[in-house]
């Protein structure tokens, strides 16, 4: 059976101080986390204060994105090691939006999945189809073709994907259960002809206006293993609700 995981998105929102007051009210909220992995992805910036406000607890914390280098001439850019420095124990890549205004490539999020993993960070790789391409009746063939690509030499041990349609994310309009789970069960096809049988033990979120209101039914479809959330993770009552959603449906 698969672990859970529930990880936060947080974006280009929170300073430190107020990650630190989030991990403070978040924590005592969250005792029925056991069976589940908790993550949190905050800005560079928040890693410090955040992984210190969360220290002990078992809430885990992960970058947004990563360069591929280890170092040099890389204004502005951020290195695995740097990471690790700060306890991060996953690393989003690949995100819609990195994809879209920042110009990554399929085989920029390879590189950056690999480097993750060489250092033991878990990499969350994303995929997920435009509206236009959805309504192209293109969905499949786009998410396929970016498994094989983004996973050119990434190994399927320890490997999360995330599913986010780029017409849910922050628009309020959720995938409905059926249509995630089809593409779910279509990614972990893709990723069994990739890894073999270890494509049964890899983690695959759902992402795009996930809320406590939808959450329990998108967590009840077969493939759907977890969930990455941008907008309902900025509230700390709203993602502790999103925990013991999540937790009660491994439960069911
Ligand atoms: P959203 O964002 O939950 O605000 O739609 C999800 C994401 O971008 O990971």
């Amino acid at each position: 059976m698969r672990r859970p995981i529930l990880a936060a998105n947080w974006k280009m929102n929170k300073s430190a101080g107020e990650a630190q007051a989030f991990a403070e009210k978040l924590l005592p909220a969250i005792a029925d986390a056991s069976s589940l992995d908790v993550v949190i992805a905050p800005p560079f910036t928040a890693l410090d204060r955040l992984g210190r406000a969360l220290g002990g607890s078992a809430v885990e914390l992960a970058a947004q994105n990563v360069n591929a280098e280890p170092a040099g001439a890389h204004t502005g850019e951020i290195s695995v090691s740097m990471l690790l420095e700060f306890g991060c124990r996953y690393g989003i890549v690949g995100h819609s939006e990195r994809r879209a205004i920042y110009g990554e490539t399929n085989g920029q999020v390879a590189a950056k999945a690999k480097a993750l993993q060489a250092a033991g960070i878990r990499p969350i790789v994303c995929v997920g189809e435009t509206l236009e391409e959805r309504d192209g009746a293109e969905t499949l063939s786009v998410v396929g073709r970016q498994l094989d690509e983004s996973l050119v030499g990434v190994a399927g041990k320890e490997l999360v994907i995330a599913y986010e349609p780029v017409w849910a994310i922050g628009t309020g309009r959720v995938a409905t259960p059926d249509i995630a789970q089809q593409v779910h069960a279509f990614v972990r096809e893709r990723l069994g002809t990739l890894y073999g049988e270890v494509a049964d033990s890899i983690r695959i979120q759902y992402g795009g206006s996930v809320k406590p209101d939808n959450a329990a039914e998108l967590m009840a479809q077969s493939d759907i293993d977890g969930a990455l959330v941008g907008g309902a993770s900025l509230e700390s009552d709203s993602f502790a609700q999103l925990v013991s959603i999540v937790a009660r449906a491994v439960q069911a």
